[in-house]
């Protein structure tokens, strides 16, 4: 009865040595290094490459890495058509999901099931690949606009946000657009990835635990919460702007309704540092649109309310959803980038579950009856 943690609050679900949260220390370790640091100072790509091989690259390791993820020749043709066949109601993490198990079986069984390094690695690279492809075009297809393919000339992240917004980036867009996806990167063991390693821990494929990630991932109190954030920032805009800000926020707490983009498992009563650095970027973005200024307003007010209400600090979904807003990306686009930017975390977590595999199989606390008579 002691060991049962409801959420699994606090507990340890395996060993790693990929990531860790430093709450004490307010810093996010991967591979050994300052998440923020990393997110300051190398691209999207090199952070990505730490992330599965444990070393940061060099010049032609970074090279050879970039022009995998930029490669679509071993993308079917068949997977636009697989997202031509989606429902147009359909949520684009569920394209997305349908489109990820669609391309495993591009592989033979041996290779799929093959749960060894070299061929989670190979597989893994394809996916990241893979999962910006799909991201992109999910929403230009479910949109009926043509797809996009990757442009090997460009930058991953440039090449990224082009095939989702179809405009040429300026190079400070592109700059933050990498920014954002190195601090969505990987975060320890949140739901999706503990989601991944469970699926991985019976031996199944790469394919299979993305999947279940991606399905985990789109929750609300998971990655969902960047598109839910901004439909709070634009409803506050549309009913009276930052002057009834502080009232919006006080009716939902009041009613004792959520606000997207606050309070995390882990930091809860702390700044969540991706959230601290991102935030900064907001001033430089905010003239790109009309209505750029007072979003920033309604942002830092919800925030001051928070803090001044809960004592509860903005997540990383909250800052992001409103750089996204600025640079132009459509809001259903929010959660399926956040999953594209994982996918390194996921391959990784992959590689670890399986390089040192224990079946995930935990106990319940049993609250029904018993010695029932037919
Ligand atoms: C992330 C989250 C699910 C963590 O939840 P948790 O660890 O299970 O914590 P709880 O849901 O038990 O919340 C603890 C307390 O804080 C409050 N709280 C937590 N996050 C809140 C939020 N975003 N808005 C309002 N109150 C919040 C809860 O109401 C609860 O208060 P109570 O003790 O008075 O009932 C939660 O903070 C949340 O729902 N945030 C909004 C969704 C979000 O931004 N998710 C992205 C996470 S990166």
């Amino acid at each position: 009865m002691e060991d049962f943690k409801p959420g699994l609050e606090g507990i340890i679900a395996t060993d790693t040595n990929v990531s860790y949260l430093d709450v004490d220390q307010e810093e996010i370790v991967i591979r050994g290094y300052d998440l923020i640091e990393l997110a300051d100072k190398k691209t999207f790509p090199e952070v990505a490459y730490l992330v599965i091989n444990g070393k940061l690259p060099n010049n032609k390791e970074i090279q050879e890495f970039e022009k995998v993820l930029l490669d679509d020749s071993a993308f079917p043709e068949d997977a636009y058509k697989v997202l031509e066949l989606c429902p147009d109601s359909s949520m684009l993490m569920d394209a997305i999901r349908t489109g990820i198990s669609f391309l495993a079986g591009y592989h033979s069984e041996s290779d799929l099931m093959d749960t060894s390094e070299k061929s989670n690695f190979t597989k893994g690279i394809r996916l990241i690949a893979d999962v910006a492809i799909l991201t992109a075009n999910s929403h230009r297809i479910l949109n009926g606009l043509k797809p996009v393919r990757p442009d090997s000339s460009k930058s991953f992240s440039e090449n990224f946000i082009t095939m989702i917004t179809g405009k040429t980036p300026s190079d400070k867009e592109v700059e933050i657009f990498d920014k954002i996806l190195t601090c969505y990167i990987e975060h320890e063991m949140p739901n999706s990835t503990f989601a991944a390693r469970i699926i991985g821990s019976t031996l199944s494929d790469i394919y299979g635990a993305f999947v279940g990630a991606i399905a985990s991932l789109k929750g609300p109190l998971h990655g969902g919460a960047n598109e839910a954030a901004m439909h709070m920032l634009l409803d506050i805009k549309s009913k009276g702007g930052h002057k009834i800000a502080d009232d919006y926020v006080m009716n939902r707490l009041n009613n004792k309704e959520r606000i997207m983009g606050f309070g995390h498992r882990v930091y809860m009563k702390k700044y969540d540092p991706r959230a601290f650095f991102l935030k900064d970027y907001i001033a430089e973005l905010a003239p790109n649109i009309t209505d750029g200024e007072e979003l920033h307003k309604i942002y830092k007010i919800v925030e001051e309310v928070m803090a001044r209400e809960k004592g509860l600090y903005p997540n990383t979904d909250y800052p992001i959803a409103l750089l996204f807003y600025l640079l132009e990306i459509p809001i259903p686009l929010y959660t399926p980038i956040f999953f594209a930017s994982r996918t390194a975390g996921l391959v990784a977590h992959v590689i670890e579950q399986h390089n040192n595999n224990r079946l995930f199989r935990p106990r319940v606390l049993y609250t029904g009856p018993r010695g029932l008579k037919l």
